[in-house]
C-alpha cells in the first residue's frame, strides 16, 4: 500500500468515525502529511541551561520539598536520600560522597559530582519521578530541589529556590570539570 493510499484510508476512517482534527493539524504541511506543531506541543520540549535561563516562574522550600520527596521519590531513592539497591525500582544515592571523586571508590551523587544546581531542576522536571515523569508542578520541582540541596548541606534549610536564587547556588564540584572545547572538530569552530 502506498503512503498516499494509507493517508486516504486514514482520512476515510476518520470521516467514518467522525473524528475531529485539532485546528492546528489542518495546516498544509510540506509533504502533505504530518501535523504542524502547536505552541502547546513545543512547550513540552524545554531545556534549562546551566546559567538558569529557561527556568519557569514559581518557587519552593525544603519544608514543602520534604513532603514532595516522601510522596514521590523516597520509595526509590530512600528516606534518607541514600539510594535503593533494589532491582527494578532502584534509584541512585542523591547525597553524600563529597571528596571521594579522586579516591579509589568514587561516590557520584548530586552533592559530590553535579557542577550546576540548575541541572537538578531540569532533570527532575524532565525525568522524575521515574514512574511518571512530568507529573510534578514547577513549584513541586523547586521544592524538592530545595530539599535535596538542603539535605546535601549546599543551601540552608530556610532558603527559597526560584528562577533567581537557584542559579546562584554553587555546587561543591563546580570547578571539578576540565573545559574541553574540542577546537580540532570543525563543528565547534
Ligand atoms: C520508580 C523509581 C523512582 C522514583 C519514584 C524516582 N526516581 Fe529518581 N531515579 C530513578 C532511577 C532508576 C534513576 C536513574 C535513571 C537513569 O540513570 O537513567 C534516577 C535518577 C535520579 C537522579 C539522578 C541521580 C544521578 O546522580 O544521576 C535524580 C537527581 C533523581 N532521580 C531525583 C528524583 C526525585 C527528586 C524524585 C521524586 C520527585 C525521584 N527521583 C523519583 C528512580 C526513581
Amino acid at each position: 500500500m502506498s503512503t498516499r493510499d494509507l493517508i486516504a484510508g486514514t482520512a476515510a476512517l476518520c470521516l467514518a468515525a467522525a473524528c475531529a482534527l485539532p485546528a492546528h493539524a489542518q495546516v498544509q504541511t510540506h509533504y502533505g502529511f504530518g501535523t504542524a506543531a502547536a505552541p502547546a506541543d513545543l512547550a513540552k520540549y524545554f531545556a534549562i541551561a546551566p546559567d538558569g535561563s529557561g527556568l519557569p516562574p514559581g518557587s519552593g522550600t525544603a519544608a514543602e520539598g520534604a513532603k514532595v520527596y516522601a510522596e514521590n521519590c523516597s520509595a526509590c531513592h530512600g528516606s534518607q536520600l541514600q539510594g535503593n539497591p533494589a532491582k527494578g525500582i532502584g534509584g541512585d544515592k542523591l547525597i553524600g560522597g563529597r571528596g571521594t571523586l579522586a579516591s579509589a571508590n568514587p561516590v557520584k551523587t548530586v552533592e559530590s559530582y553535579w557542577p550546576y544546581s540548575t541541572t537538578l531542576f531540569d532533570y527532575v522536571k524532565r525525568a522524575m519521578p521515574f514512574s511518571s515523569p512530568g507529573s510534578l508542578t514547577d513549584d513541586q520541582v523547586y521544592s524538592v530541589v530545595a530539599y535535596v540541596l538542603s539535605q546535601a548541606h549546599i543551601i540552608k534549610p530556610a532558603e527559597t529556590m526560584n528562577a533567581r536564587t537557584l542559579p546562584r547556588v554553587k555546587m561543591p564540584n563546580r570547578n571539578g570539570f576540565i573545559p574541553d572545547p574540542r577546537p580540532e572538530l570543525a563543528l565547534y569552530r
